[in-house]
């Protein structure tokens, strides 16, 4: 099935909400279980400034959502953005993360000042960081015990790409 990609809109609310309530999806991202749909509903009603939030579609069907948000507050570095991305496990493994990857990086790179984007991902995510490297982002390093999933500290690694071709 074609998927596509848009900008998110404050009626996606209950299917981000939904996509975050998918135990893969909140443990595989720094999410925790049993998401408020109040949250949601205002983060997308309100969506902070410089905070671009995407959803992927398989006809109205919204099967994944990605954001792309400000790495830092400081103006040294607002060059560089970070990247978060979500499929509930349905969907998983059906081309909805390599369509979002494709049109957030295409985002990044000729509509926004971004010369690095960025990441964390579990070190045990393969699929992820699969993914990842296929765009182009490398491993810079480990972060050890970054983070609680589940009851456990889990190392995470820290990923980037830089734009491949100056403007
Ligand atoms: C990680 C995630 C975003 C990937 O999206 P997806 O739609 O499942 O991925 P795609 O179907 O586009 O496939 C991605 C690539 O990984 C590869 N892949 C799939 N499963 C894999 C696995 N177990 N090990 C290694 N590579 C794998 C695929 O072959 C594909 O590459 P290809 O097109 O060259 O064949 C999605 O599975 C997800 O949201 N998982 C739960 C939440 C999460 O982990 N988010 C990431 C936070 S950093």
């Amino acid at each position: 099935m074609d998927i596509t990609v848009r900008r998110a809109e404050p009626g996606d609310f209950e299917a981000v909400w939904r996509n975050f309530s998918d135990e893969s999806a909140y443990s595989g991202t720094l999410q925790l279980p049993h998401p408020s749909r109040e949250t949601w509903r205002k983060r997308l009603a309100e969506p902070a400034d410089g905070h671009y939030l995407f959803v992927a579609c398989a006809g109205d069907e919204v099967v994944g959502n990605s954001g792309l948000h400000p790495a830092s507050r400081s103006p040294r570095r607002s060059h560089a953005m970070a990247l978060g991305l979500a499929v509930p496990s349905p969907w998983q493994g059906r081309g909805v993360g390599t369509a979002l990857l494709a049109a957030v990086t295409g985002f990044a790179d000729g509509w926004l000042n971004v010369f690095r984007l960025e990441l964390t991902v579990f070190a045990d995510n393969e699929r992820a960081i699969a993914l990842y490297r296929k765009f182009g982002f490398e491993t810079e390093g480990t972060h050890r015990a970054y983070a609680l999933r589940d009851g456990r500290y889990v190392d995470t690694l820290a990923m980037a790409r830089l734009r491949p071709k100056s403007p």
